[in-house]
């Protein structure tokens, strides 16, 4: 068994799904309506907040998924005390908060990639922190050296041991002045939880900005924190010595949303989201509109369906917010093979983000991945060194294939071309998509897919 199969089954574990492996009778549209709750990638932050507080905190929407249990898992490893007050509320006190070993956070950890964030907070709260291999999905190098120059920058001692990465903070950290070679999401929490309890004031350049982040920052100005967010990607913080726990619900999962609007388009469906929140997703609803999808806002959700009119294809570049989100193109690239022409999407954000395309090929999907990028098409942004495009042309009829969930939105993707698609697809490794889609499985049940665990 491979790492990639381990994780699939621990995370499936963790959520208690039964089977790794599921087997779609596909080519049936998804109709009826599903909900999101808290976003994945604001939980799993908001949860690491509340080691900054001196007094307990509540987080309410907190999905059932597989990440949110690898941090309860971390936290609770760190003397941090986990409360579900009711299913999707959290209470996370942390009057004993204490150090973990290596062995027991890789345990908990696995290939994910939160324990970077625990270093600001813990070095505030006991002057060390360790952090071991970081994994996350298979999406690229993903490397962590802008976290690790931030937090030396805050005066954080860096030293790499054969285990993983030991940091002490030998004197109370200070504010810095930060610039981020990109507006990377990670990178900008990490100076987000760490900033706010240095002495001083920091001043962060070309920092990410996306809706969770500014949730993130909502949640620390609950706690006592002093951020302001100003033009051009620039965020201010001026150092407190102390924090209180919040109250706080979490913003709602805009990527699983538009996943599941997805879905809707590919499989010729009608699908509505309840809790999806147009605020967050207008570059996702410019594209589904162009593509040719249709979708109506509602007063507590979005709906989204399949018009019947052939589909479009469209060209886009994945960017930082508020561009189109990297997590949004894979399910879109399956609803794309079903379009009338040539579509492209250009991946800016990630360096191996199209690895999930082979499975769709098997499926009878015409889709070209140009490793280097199409260098002479004019683009909005400017061009990374790790830029991709993949050029897909239809539309091609899909049909069922036995394929392997490669990571998270990829192995999503499979589920939705699995349902498109005419005939029989067997897809192992689904633990994977757990670590993000709540219930996904409760899910597909609701909106009349046919398929069964084996
Ligand atoms: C987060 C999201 C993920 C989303 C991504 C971009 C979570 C849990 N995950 O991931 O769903 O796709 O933002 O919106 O919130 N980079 C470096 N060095 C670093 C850090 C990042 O080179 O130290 C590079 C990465 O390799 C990547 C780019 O910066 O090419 C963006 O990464 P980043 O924004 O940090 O993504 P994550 O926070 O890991």
């Amino acid at each position: 068994m491979n790492s990639l199969d381990k994780d699939s089954q621990k995370a499936a574990a963790r959520v208690g799904l039964v089977s790794d492996t599921i087997v779609i009778h596909g080519g049936k549209p998804l109709h009826g309506r599903i909900e999101v709750r808290g976003a994945k990638n604001l939980v799993t932050k908001a949860m690491v907040a509340a080691l900054l507080a001196d007094t307990p905190s509540v987080l309410k929407g907190v999905p059932e998924i597989s990440d949110v249990h690898v941090v309860s898992g971390l936290l609770r490893a760190h003397g941090v005390e986990i409360t579900e007050l009711e299913p999707g509320v959290l209470r996370l006190d942390p009057s004993n908060v204490k150090g973990a070993h290596f062995a027991e956070i890789d345990a908990h950890a696995g290939s994910s990639r939160i324990p970077i964030l625990f270093c600001g907070p813990l070095l505030h709260q006991l002057g060390e922190a360790f952090i071991p291999d970081l994994g996350g999905c298979r999406i690229g190098d993903r490397p962590i050296d802008f976290h690790l120059d931030a937090l030396r920058a805050f005066g954080a001692t860096v030293e790499k041991k054969h285990e993983g990465i030991h940091l002490t903070a030998p004197q109370k950290l200070r504010g810095a002045l930060i610039e981020l070679p990109f507006p990377s999401v990670g990178a900008t929490e990490q100076v987000l939880l760490t900033a706010v309890r240095a002495e001083g004031t920091t001043e962060l350049k070309n920092a990410a900005i996306e809706p969770e982040i500014m949730d993130l920052i909502a949640i620390l100005q609950k706690m006592g924190a002093i951020i302001s967010v100003e033009p051009n990607r620039v965020i201010v913080i001026e150092g407190v010595e102390k924090l209180d726990g919040y109250l706080h619900t979490a913003i709602v999962d805009r990527n699983e949303a538009a996943s599941w609007a997805a879905a809707a388009l590919a499989t010729k469906g009608d699908i509505t989201v309840g809790g999806a929140r147009q605020q967050e997703l207008m570059t996702f609803l410019n594209v589904y509109r162009k593509v040719g999808g249709a979708f109506d806002v509602l007063e507590d959700g979005i709906r989204f369906w399949h018009p019947g009119t052939p589909l479009k294809p469209v060209t886009v570049e994945t960017d930082v917010h508020p561009g189109f989100m990297t997590d949004w193109q894979q399910p879109l690239i399956v609803a794309l093979t079903q379009a009338e022409g040539v579509s492209i999407v250009h991946e800016t954000v990630y360096e191996n983000r199209f690895g999930f395309t082979e499975a769709l090929n098997e499926m009878g999907a015409n889709i070209v991945v140009h490793k280097d990028g199409i260098a002479s098409i004019t683009r909005r942004v400017p061009r990374r060194k790790l830029e991709q495009a993949a050029v897909i042309t239809g539309p091609t009829p899909l049909h069922g294939a036995a394929v392997r969930v490669p990571d998270l939105r990829g192995g999503f993707s499979h589920l939705i071309a699995g349902l498109a698609a005419t005939g029989t697809s067997t897809i192992s490794n689904v633990g994977i998509i757990s670590r993000g889609y709540e219930l996904f499985i409760d899910k597909m049940r609701a909106l009349g897919a046919d398929f069964e665990l084996v």
